[in-house]
């Protein structure tokens, strides 16, 4: 069986990282926004080793009491085995520990199984925020797991 370890992000994993954002985003993170994620006081990265290399990642952005989760991907022949889960758990039980009470994030109403994801770790539904992306245009809802 494969075997993955969850670990905070470091400097050395950005490149992979960013490399591995170009491949699933139409808009992609740049490898220098990933650095600053990494060095930035508030911002708290994670991400699934295997074989020495990057197989996915998170993150949030926290203020105050709020965690902002503003990435999550895993690579995509490293899907459907239970990363992202891991991933969230890892990144959740950190906020906790970080006086964290509420994580939120936006998804594109279409993306199914990032959808099914949250839900099964227990965000519930807030609404919908018309238009917010683009390339293409989606509505994005919004979701949270208050704690
Ligand atoms: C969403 C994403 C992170 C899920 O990662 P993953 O490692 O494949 O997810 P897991 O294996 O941990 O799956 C956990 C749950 O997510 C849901 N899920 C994952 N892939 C799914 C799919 N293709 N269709 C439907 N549900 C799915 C299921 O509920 C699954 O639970 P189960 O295994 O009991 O069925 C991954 O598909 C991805 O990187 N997508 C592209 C980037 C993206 O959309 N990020 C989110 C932006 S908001």
């Amino acid at each position: 069986m494969d075997v993955f370890d969850i670990v905070e992000l470091k400097p050395e994993h950005c490149k992979e990282v960013a490399e591995i954002e170009k491949t699933i985003f139409s808009l992609p993170w740049s490898l220098q926004s990933f650095r600053e994620c990494v060095e930035g006081e508030d911002k708290h990265y994670f991400c699934a080793i295997e074989n020495g290399e990057v197989i996915g990642y998170c993150g949030y952005w926290g203020v105050l009491d709020e965690a902002e989760i503003c990435n999550v991907a895993v690579r995509a022949d490293a899907r459907k085995r239970g990363v992202g889960k891991a991933l969230l758990n890892r990144l959740i039980e950190y906020g906790k520990s970080d006086k964290r009470t509420k994580f939120l994030l936006d998804v594109r109403v279409g993306n199914e199984a990032a959808i099914s994801l949250y839900k099964k770790l227990g965000f519930k539904e807030d609404g919908i925020r018309p238009n917010f992306y683009d390339e293409p245009k989606e509505d994005a809802l919004l979701m949270s797991l208050t704690i």
